[in-house]
């Protein structure tokens, strides 16, 4: 079968090295793709990213299944325009996908339905968000509604933070029902963890539990990015954590969506908050895997990735999904995300990149903002590498990733040095 991936990142690589695992799978085309799954085995990248030019290319290739990575092809209506072709494709709906793309929607529908999430009000004129920040106080949270790649939230421990989130984030002319939108929620003291399931539109296989870095800098500290590094499982999801996520969070979603006819397709991606005695707050929905997460998740997952994305889109309700039970390595997994200069402000791109190891199925580096130029290998965005390793356990994965992080080069790289810190100290 020839399958293709749609993206071009660090997740995308993930994805695509899995699938190509599987002894069912021909070829996997990434498009747009990125210098290393141009190299990758069993890897074709395919440089179209208009939606319509790929899916009637998907036609003509007789693709057997497509797999989005990021959400920007999701929240345009990706799997909508596949399945209008007859293709089969996993992932969200455009409308399904709003759980992710607005947060005002998946506010709402987490209340409507009882999933358990931190209070909130939406604004859409500054006079009156400014008003609830005064009444409210400091800490509180100041998000701004549509897609913005993990940096329209602002946590503020000042309510001067609070208030300039909100200036910067809401145009001063600004009418109701004009657009623009903040949500400010109340903050929500505890252990994140991301949460991430396979949906078939009813059941939900859920994936082994991961962590992710977002912060720039050691010790979660400097401006947030898209993720600067990640593991699994993730030990504050404990199997009590585990079924509440489930029961609490995942099932109650997948019948809410299903209930507001929009039923839920695709990878589902809760950001938890866990709190220290064990409550679970949901902080966002993500339509699509982590990314870092998805690195150290997939090198642990023995089953065959295809086989359950099969399952996922079995026309009809079929059973397939809930049937299937995932194996994992017990090993941990890290990832350590290798960024440019100027990350995550501008990047520079374009600098040639040295020193990688060879692939080894408990080592690898995948590859996200990276382009072969005459025949080298040159950085092409904010975050370069993820470099990923299995290991029995957290300090040994944290020495064996930092050890191939070391070795590879390229002018302005910025890593953290603490990723598993957390995981380390359970
Ligand atoms: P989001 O994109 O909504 O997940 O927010 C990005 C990050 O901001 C989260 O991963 C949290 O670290 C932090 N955050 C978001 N909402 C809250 C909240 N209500 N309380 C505390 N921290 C939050
Ligand atoms: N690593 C966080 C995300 O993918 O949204």
């Amino acid at each position: 079968m020839k399958v293709l991936v749609i993206g071009g990142g660090g997740r995308e690589h993930a994805l695509a090295w899995k699938l190509a695992q599987s002894p069912r799978v021909e070829m996997v085309f990434v498009a747009p793709g990125n210098g290393g799954t141009a190299l990758g085995e069993g890897l074709t990248n395919l440089p179209i990213t208009d939606l319509q030019a790929l899916a009637d290319w998907a036609r003509a290739e007789k693709i057997g299944l497509t797999v989005v990575g990021p959400e920007a092809p999701l929240a345009a209506g990706a799997v909508d325009l596949f399945r209008a072709q007859g293709l089969r494709i996993f992932g969200p709906t455009r409308a399904a996908a709003q759980l992710e793309s607005s947060k005002a929607f998946s506010k709402a529908f987490m209340v409507r339905h009882g999933i358990p999430t931190a209070g909130h009000a939406t604004f859409s004129d500054r006079a009156s968000a400014h008003a609830h920040v005064d009444a409210h106080g400091a800490p509180i949270v100041v998000k701004a509604d549509g897609l913005a790649a993990g940096k329209g939230v602002v946590v503020a421990l000042q309510a001067q933070e609070a208030h300039a989130a909100i200036d910067l984030m809401l145009p001063a002319d600004a009418v109701a029902g004009g657009g623009a939108r903040v949500v400010i929620e109340d903050y929500l003291e505890g252990e994140e963890a991301s949460f991430i399931v396979v949906c078939d539109g009813t059941e939900a296989l859920a994936l082994a539990t991961s962590q992710d870095h977002k912060r720039l800098l050691d010790g979660d500290l400097g401006p947030n990015t898209g993720g600067m590094g990640a593991y699994s499982p993730a030990p504050v999801v404990t199997p009590a954590v585990h079924a509440r996520a489930m029961r609490e969070v995942i099932l109650p979603t997948l019948r809410g969506m299903e209930k507001d006819g929009i039923p839920y397709t695709g990878f589902l991606y809760a950001g938890l908050m866990v709190s220290p005695t064990g409550q679970i707050k949901t902080l966002e929905f993500n339509c699509r895997l982590g990314d870092p997460e998805t690195q150290p998740i997939l090198m642990r997952l023995k089953t065959d990735l295809l086989d359950v994305l099969l399952a996922a889109t079995e026309p009809g309700a079929t059973g397939a999904l809930g049937a299937m039970t995932l194996q994992w390595d017990r090993r941990t997994a890290l990832g350590v995300v290798m960024a440019a200069h100027g990350y995550p402000g501008t990047p520079r791109t374009g600098d040639a990149i040295q020193g990688l190891p060879v692939e080894q199925p408990d080592a690898m580096v995948f590859h996200a903002a990276t382009a072969q130029r005459d025949g080298r290998l040159v950085t092409s965005g904010g975050r370069v590498l993820c470099v990923t390793v299995l290991a029995d356990n957290v300090r040994q994965a944290q020495q064996r990733a930092y050890g191939i992080v070391h070795a590879v080069q390229f002018d302005g790289r910025q890593y953290r040095q603490d990723i598993g810190h957390r995981a380390a100290a359970h």
